[in-house]
């Protein structure tokens, strides 16, 4: 069911929200367009390290290891990044660009399973040049490349508009839990799950940020603390067993997350341990909103289970921080994401505006 919302924000510019500081662009075309830059985000916070990729390869293995992250920033960085690995065939027969393109988007959909973001872009830019049977492969290039540039700028703008919808959730005062990293980080935008906040501090809120740590790779810990404290939102770190423990107590007025896929149902895929919160924010009666563009919700997906959920290396689970924590042979499990029923999720956050039980996604 889709809510009318009377957005109280507009929806403007990443600038206008980050006051006195420059907007993280944690992925856009690198000068000349050669190349996509990223932050490279297996770095943060002890350095801010940008990176120019223009080989097919090098996009792949920043998608794979996370140097660059969150739903909507890989599929971004894949638009991206298909144009920049093509370029230099931009004179071949047009029947072996076509073959090699659809290979490429192959090959960067195969990095990352759980996110729709990533087969969406790659689907989206396929399509695009599907019926250009009579064009020279520079012409497919040049068509291609403005498909990117409108993903990227469609993804700022759904950011800015969850922002907008978003933030008439967040009263003066709000204490907001969130988990792993849905903002600017994870998105070409201001985010996904911080756009709301975000807004809100930008229209003189008073905000409060718990972010849990979220293991295994401390996205909240590293990303979410980083760019909220850069913001100037106030922000304090969890570790991940003690929000239940927060939400009792009275400290938490509502959850926000992001999704990296959400089904037709309503279901919600997001970063390991967002179902957790989610019963914990259900027993203690607290509002779970799941804020994502557009471009997150799978239509053909009928339901959470016939989500597949990337399982990733085991050594993310036996280290922290290049330090073994865990005999080194012991089985461990490493499940990037969960699943939380639509049951738990208060409302769905959306570019186009908010969304509540009983979820129907598929217009
Ligand atoms: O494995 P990651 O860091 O790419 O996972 C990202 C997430 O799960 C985010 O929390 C999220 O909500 C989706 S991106 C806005």
């Amino acid at each position: 069911m889709r809510l009318a919302v009377a957005a109280g924000i507009p929806a403007t510019a990443h600038r206008r929200y980050v006051s006195g500081v420059e907007p993280i662009r944690a992925v856009q075309w690198a000068p000349g367009g050669a190349a996509v830059r990223i932050i490279d985000q297996r770095r943060l916070p002890s350095a801010y390290v940008e990176r120019d990729l223009a080989a097919l390869d090098d996009v792949c293995d920043a998608i794979r290891t996370l140097a660059v992250r969150g739903a909507p920033a890989i599929g971004v960085a894949a638009a991206l990044g298909l144009v920049v690995s093509l370029a230099p065939h931009g004179a071949e027969d047009p029947a072996t660009f076509r073959a090699r393109m659809e290979a490429y988007a192959s090959q960067l959909t195969a990095t990352r399973p759980t996110a729709v973001n990533l087969p969406w872009a790659m689907q989206r830019m396929v399509a695009r040049v599907a019926t250009m049977w009579h064009d020279p492969a520079a012409r497919m290039l040049e068509v291609l490349r403005a498909e990117a540039t409108a993903i990227l700028e469609e993804d700022r703008a759904m950011c800015a508009a969850i922002g907008a919808h978003g933030a008439v959730l967040l009263p003066d005062g709000a204490r907001v839990l969130t988990h792993c990293n849905a903002g600017a980080l994870a998105t070409a935008g201001i985010g996904t799950a911080l756009a709301p906040v975000y807004a809100a501090h930008a229209a003189g809120r008073r905000v409060h940020v718990f972010a849990d740590e979220t293991r295994p790779l401390l996205q909240g810990a590293r990303l979410t603390a980083w760019e909220l404290q850069r913001a100037g939102v106030p922000v304090t770190v969890l570790t991940d067993g003690m929000a239940a423990s927060l939400m009792r107590a009275g400290e938490i007025d509502l959850v926000l997350v992001g999704a990296d896929r959400i089904a037709a149902n309503g279901d919600v895929a997001n970063k390991i341990g967002t179902y957790a919160v989610a019963v914990a924010a259900h027993y203690h009666g607290i509002p779970m909103y799941v804020c994502a563009p557009w471009s997150t919700v799978d239509r053909a997906t009928l339901h959470g289970d016939a989500i597949v959920i990337e399982e990733r290396d085991p050594a993310e689970v036996r280290m922290l921080g290049g330090t073994l924590v865990t005999p080194p042979d012991v089985p461990v499990r490493n499940p990037a994401f969960d699943v939380t029923p639509h049951a738990l999720v208060t409302a769905v956050v959306t570019d186009k505006g908010l969304y509540r039980a009983p979820y129907s996604f598929t217009y």
